[in-house]
């Protein structure tokens, strides 16, 4: 008796303590997926289809919306998903969004319902609580137990909705989500639906306010001056009086500095409040590219009996940004360059669902490169590109999505600023992009002034850009940072004599546009040889020089990083990748990238191209190229020399050489010592798969990956160059297969392989209404039993519609239960009975519930194909993700070359 007491007190006090503790939970797994209809209402499963909508009465969604709905059958997913990149390719689809069957034309492909059942616990009865989501694309409607609490139009902007009263506490809560990719929002690949993280947030009513600190650093005498502007907020319904503190914390957790406010604070419910503080850390570690220092500010709200009620932490870096338009950029007091890549949000084989370990391959792959700078084309980064941004020491443009200065896009660009302004990644806020209709008038040069004031109030530290391509004379009138899409589109160096006070940036520049490994054109195929002069007259090596040599500008910005989905300009159909990527799909370097991180990054470089791989063309005589920042290089044919030359800065070398198979090979000097070699031969014939992967340990948390890149070997060991050989990927262990591509921008093989469901109801149900006099319920369906293919299986659902219920098929009592697999009952091809007989439940909340039910159905299940893909020019990418246990994760290349095998240790936190 007297443990219950103390157990009960301690419940008691544990409850009451955590009352305020801030806790954001992830809430990535374990969701229902399935396709509705854009605009059939009845294949949108019934969704806005009753008398009055969920716009009309609170709490009135319905179809997926209620959370009546029985989703059983649908498919499972962890977030992030993205259902386009699951589809087909089609001719008649968005060119521009990759001819992924989604978007104009398909409506019934365009709208994703997902569902996630979960608990809240009756100990967080009395908190505020937040479903937060930091994006889905697009029109995203959502409903907690069936009631709406809000839309966001834009595929990019974070969500967040305050559900607390909706939810039932101790008990299950149903939300569904219903993303509407029907409208694109961009001109490139942007992918449908949950693609970014999810998560569920706990407060009190007394916090800080979402995005509710901006930390401003400055460094004088080695000392580093922080100033903290908080926003608390008291959305309960008394006054609150609390104390406030805020510490910084160092990379290894130790309390560096700390201010507490010595006067109690009050705050009138429902009210904000605004101040500013300050702390001072000596001796800061810099945030710098090559040492991205991080610390954490703790904030916290403590309450007139000295609970803490809120702990807020925000990730900041000391260091300090100066744009000179005569000098270009500093950081840290030191010039630097921006190298920087354009980059839209997709990746070969899971579209823009990318865990948060595949964003940071890819900001790895351009850091390799030596690019030190990012701009997020043409939309709001997500949060964990930033985050990932600021661990690795990567600059960032972030952009807004529409020009304006209405409430739609101020609140766009709000949220942009709010959001990232404690970044320390972030240099610079672009509000726009190649605004065609504006930015050569006076509308842009209007707009821009009015968004630039916004953003100032917003962020004074950053300055704005807007890219501007052939509208020279608006835009570029007004706006702080000149973005210069394409030097050819004006005249850079007239615009900073007649703006002397402007910071100029290349925000675009082509890159020297390829398919990776293709030196002839096969126009049918998309196939692009490397180009002299690209789509906006000029190619990587042109730019890079233009921007290198004016020290006024601030540097350079190529369109793009990795090839993307769409935009295949300057082919068509079955062409389903751009091709301007530096780097292509998987992130498989191409060759114009040894030219920029030869000249960008402090790695000695040497790389020849074409590949030697030439039967048809013996005796013919092929330039060979070197990308290398060694002083000379020297080129041998089989032994022979073919001549050394001195590299020039910033340019390249070439040699004709008529063309003999065998060894090419080139020797790097450096001050007249041979310091680098690079050798590539004629390669026999595909024999062998080989697997190598990029990170051979990885978390077992359920959301690591490992980039694992598949060769195809010659009997030598040599990547064959032209090979483009099947393989069937195979897993075993606690990982799972999340994408494949190759980089081939008219492949079209399947990115992902999933499962399908597809479901018929089984008889009509008269169902009672709840104000019908009760009476002994009856449910009567006659069905064909579906012709499964093999591997197939199907399953018949049933719901209870009434207490004592009885369940007969052909005749014969069912067991008791809802879920029965097809295999295990006795069904006749055609013409099975099912009947339900049960008495109608009294309660009217279970009577109006039975009224939304279907009372049997089935569901027929097609098994996800085994991974496969084609290797494309020797190479290709398989994705390989932790399952969450940990263990050894075993892939296998088979098929018609010897298997290759690579083992991924799946490791504990
Ligand atoms: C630019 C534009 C990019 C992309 C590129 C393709 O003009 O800003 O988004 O469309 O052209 O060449």
């Amino acid at each position: 008796m007297a443990l219950s007491v103390f157990v009960g007190w301690l419940f008691c006090f544990l409850a009451v303590s955590q009352v305020g503790a801030r806790e954001r939970v992830l809430f990535n797994d374990d969701w229902r997926f399935a396709l509705g209809h854009a605009s059939d209402r009845d294949a949108d499963m019934g969704h806005a289809k009753g008398y009055f909508s969920y716009l009309a009465k609170t709490g009135y969604g319905d179809g997926p919306a209620d959370p009546v709905f029985d989703d059983r059958h649908w498919r499972k997913v962890d977030l992030p998903h993205d259902w386009a990149v699951e589809m087909d390719f089609d001719p008649t689809a968005s060119f521009s969004h990759g001819f992924k069957k989604v978007g104009p034309g398909f409506p019934e492909n365009c709208i994703g319902w997902y569902r996630k059942r979960f608990t809240v616990s009756e100990v967080d009865f009395g908190k505020r609580i937040f479903i937060e989501f930091d994006g889905i694309y697009r029109n995203a409607a959502v409903f907690v137990n069936g009631f709406f609490v809000g839309q966001e139009p834009s595929g990019f902007v974070s969500q967040r909705y305050d559900i607390t009263e909706y939810l039932k506490y101790g008990d299950e809560n149903v939300l569904s989500v219903r993303a509407d990719a029907s409208t694109e929002e961009g001109w490139y690949y942007e992918g449908a639906g949950i693609y970014r993280h999810v998560y569920l947030l706990k407060t009190d009513s007394l916090r800080v306010a979402r995005y509710g600190t901006f930390v401003k650093t400055s460094v004088e005498g080695g000392r580093a001056h922080i100033k903290v502007e908080t926003t608390v907020e008291n959305d309960g319904r008394e006054l609150a009086e609390f104390k406030l503190q805020h510490a910084i914390l160092d990379a290894n957790g130790r309390e560096v500095a700390k201010v507490a406010v010595a006067e109690s604070l009050k705050l009138e419910a429902g009210e904000n409040l605004v101040r500013d503080d300050e702390l001072f850390l000596s001796r800061p570690k810099l945030w710098d590219l090559d040492t991205p220092y991080l610390y954490t500010l703790k904030t916290r709200l403590v309450d007139s009996t000295g609970v803490t009620v809120d702990e807020y932490d925000t990730t900041f870096g000391v260091r300090e940004i100066r744009f000179d338009p005569n000098k270009g950029f500093f950081l840290n007091g030191r010039s630097v360059k921006l190298k920087g890549s354009n980059n839209h949000h997709d990746h070969a084989g899971v579209g823009a669902a990318l865990p948060d370990s595949l964003k940071e391959f890819r900001i790895r792959k351009l850091k390799e490169m030596g690019s030190n700078a990012y701009r997020v084309s043409h939309h709001h980064a997500s949060p964990a590109l930033l985050e990932i941004c600021d661990r690795m020491g990567m600059l960032v443009i972030d952009e807004t999505r529409l020009m304006g200065i209405n409430e739609y896009h101020f609140d766009q660009l709000e949220h942009l600023i709010k959001r990232g302004r404690n970044h320390p990644s972030i240099i610079m806020w672009s509000i726009g992009n190649e605004e065609w209709a504006i930015e050569g008038n006076i509308f842009g040069a209007r707009i821009t002034t009015r968004m630039q004031d916004f953003a100032k109030r917003l962020d004074p530290t950053r300055p704005t850009t807007a890219a501007i391509s052939g509208g020279w004379g608006g835009t570029s009138t007004t706006v702080e940072a000149m973005g210069v899409n394409y030097i050819r589109h004006g005249d850079v160096d007239r615009q900073h004599a007649e703006f002397p006070d402007q910071i100029i940036l290349g925000t675009e520049e082509t890159t020297t546009q390829q398919t990776r490994g293709i030196y002839v054109e096969n126009a049918k195929l998309a196939h692009q040889p490397p180009i002299e002069d690209g789509s906006s007259g000029g190619n990587a090596e042109l730019g890079w020089r233009f921007y290198a040599e004016r020290d006024y500008t601030a540097g350079v910005f190529f369109w793009t990083g990795f090839d993307y989905r769409g935009e295949p300009t300057p082919y068509e159909w079955p062409a389903v990748l751009s091709q301007f990527g530096i780097l292509d799909n998987c992130g498989f370097p191409k060759d114009g990238y040894f030219y920029l991180k030869s000249w960008w990054s402090d790695e000695p470089e040497l790389h020849i191209f074409p590949h030697w791989n030439w039967p048809d063309r013996m005796g013919e005589t092929i330039e060979v190229r070197a990308h290398s920042n060694c002083e000379e290089v020297e080129l041998f044919l089989n032994g022979e020399s073919l001549g050394r030359k001195t590299m020039v800065k910033n340019d390249r070398l070439a040699w004709d050489v008529v063309y003999d198979p065998g060894e090419l090979k080139a020797v790097g000097f450096r001050k007249g010592k041979a310091t680098l070699e690079k050798v590539i031969r004629t390669t026999g014939t595909a024999v062998a798969y080989e697997l190598d992967a990029e990170r051979s340990e990885i978390f077992a948390n359920g959301e690591d990956v490992s980039v694992v890149t598949m060769r195809i070997l010659d009997a030598a060991g040599d990547v064959v160059p032209t090979a483009d050989d099947l393989a069937r990927f195979e897993i075993e262990g606690p990982g799972r297969i999340i994408g494949v591509g190759n980089g081939n921008p008219s492949s079209l093989e399947a990115d992902r392989f999933v499962p399908s469901v597809e479901s018929f109801d089984l008889g009509e149900w008269d169902a009672p209404a709840p104000w019908d006099e009760p009476k002994p319920l009856r449910f009567e369906a006659v069905f064909d039993a579906p012709n499964l293919k093999v591997g197939q299986s199907g399953r018949l659902y049933l719901n209870v519609i009434g207490r004592d219920q009885v369940v007969h098929l052909n005749g014969e009592a069912l067991p008791e239960g809802t879920e029965f697999a097809l295999a295990n009952l006795s069904l006749k091809p055609e013409g099975n009975m099912l009947t339900i007989d049960a008495q109608p439940f009294e309660e009217w909340g279970a009577k109006e519930r039975v009224a939304k039910l279907k009372p049997a159905f089935v569901g027929v299940f097609t098994p996800a194909e085994g991974y496969r893909r084609k290797a494309f020019n020797g190479l290709a990418q398989v994705i390989v993700q932790s399952s969450g246990e940990a263990g050894e994760i075993v892939l296998r290349a088979v098929g018609e070359l010897e298997t290759a095998t690579v083992r991924i240790k799946a490791k504990e936190h």
